[in-house]
């Protein structure tokens, strides 16, 4: 995929997969946009890209919760000379336990960052390249779109928004030759885990986040609105179709059940 002076916003890439993206895109030639809240980390990709790619490397410091947060980065984009090409929104995160003794505050921020502010910056960007017929937005869901999550079922639910959000729009856009995909991660070796504070939810082997974006660039190549990175991760989230809503569940709950502390 040639990128050659397309523009890239990347939400999330301070680490990570959206660190990966970042610097996959600026290898095929786009400048970047990068976004998260360390603007610390955020500058040490910026300069790692620019000093390896001939392109530019804006930051873009946000907390994307803000309902005002899409409002900067549009106006930054703005400033860097006009139009997105490709948008990743990649920014997202979990928690990990019963929704019984959660904080609401944390569940609701979830459905902000994983939901709210990727509706938010879609609209926002999607429709201009509607308008010129070309251009390409990657929503990071995850394998964990595919069925309900007991312990994490926010979580979850977040993500089979982003999947169900993203397939749709595949569908919208297509005739204007936009690009819609849906990113599909099972367990991936990021620092996600740390934020969520446990590896209880990790399923199958953890794939690199070099690997999940080499599948997203493959899938965007060839015009799919889905993509699930790892044979066995598209085995497992495909093959529960074959169960009942209610067996599924129950083998959800059993996967995602939290060890008991110490064991
Ligand atoms: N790793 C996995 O196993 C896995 C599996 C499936 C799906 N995913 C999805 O992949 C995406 C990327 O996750 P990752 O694994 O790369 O995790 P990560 O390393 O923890 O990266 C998360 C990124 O989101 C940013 N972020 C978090 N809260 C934010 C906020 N309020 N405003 C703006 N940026 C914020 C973080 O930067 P700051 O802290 O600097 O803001 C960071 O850049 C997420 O949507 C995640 O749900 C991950």
């Amino acid at each position: 995929m040639d990128l050659q002076g397309q523009t890239a916003v990347i939400t999330g890439a301070s680490t990570g997969i959206g660190a990966v993206f970042a610097r996959e895109l600026a290898a095929r030639g786009a400048d970047v946009v990068l976004v998260a809240r360390s603007i610390d980390r955020l500058q040490v990709v910026a300069e790692e890209i620019t000093a390896r790619h001939p392109v530019r490397a804006e930051v873009v410091a946000v907390d994307l919760r803000d309902p005002g947060a899409v409002d900067v980065v549009a106006e930054r984009v703005a400033a860097a000379g006009g139009r997105v090409d490709l948008l990743v929104n990649n920014a997202g995160f979990a928690t990990h336990g019963d929704l019984v003794g959660a904080d609401p505050v944390r569940l609701a921020d979830q459905v902000r960052l994983n939901c709210v502010a990727v509706v938010a910056l879609t609209a926002r960007f999607l429709p201009a390249m509607v308008a010129r017929g070309q251009g390409a937005v990657v929503n990071v869901a995850s394998t964990a779109a595919f069925q309900p999550l007991p312990h994490m079922a926010v979580y979850g639910a977040s993500k089979a928004f982003v999947l169900s959000f993203s397939e749709a729009l595949w569908a919208e856009a297509r005739p204007a030759g936009v690009r819609v995909l849906a990113l599909c991660p099972g367990a991936t070796e990021t620092p996600f885990f740390d934020v969520v504070g446990t590896r209880d939810s990790v399923v199958g082997a953890v794939r690199t986040p070099e690997q999940v974006v080499a599948a997203a660039l493959r899938a965007l190549e060839r015009g799919r609105p889905v993509a699930i990175d790892g044979r066995r991760n598209a085995l497992l989230a495909r093959g529960g179709r074959l169960l009942s809503r209610r067996m599924l569940v129950r083998i959800a709950e059993r996967t995602m059940r939290p060890t008991p502390a110490g064991t």
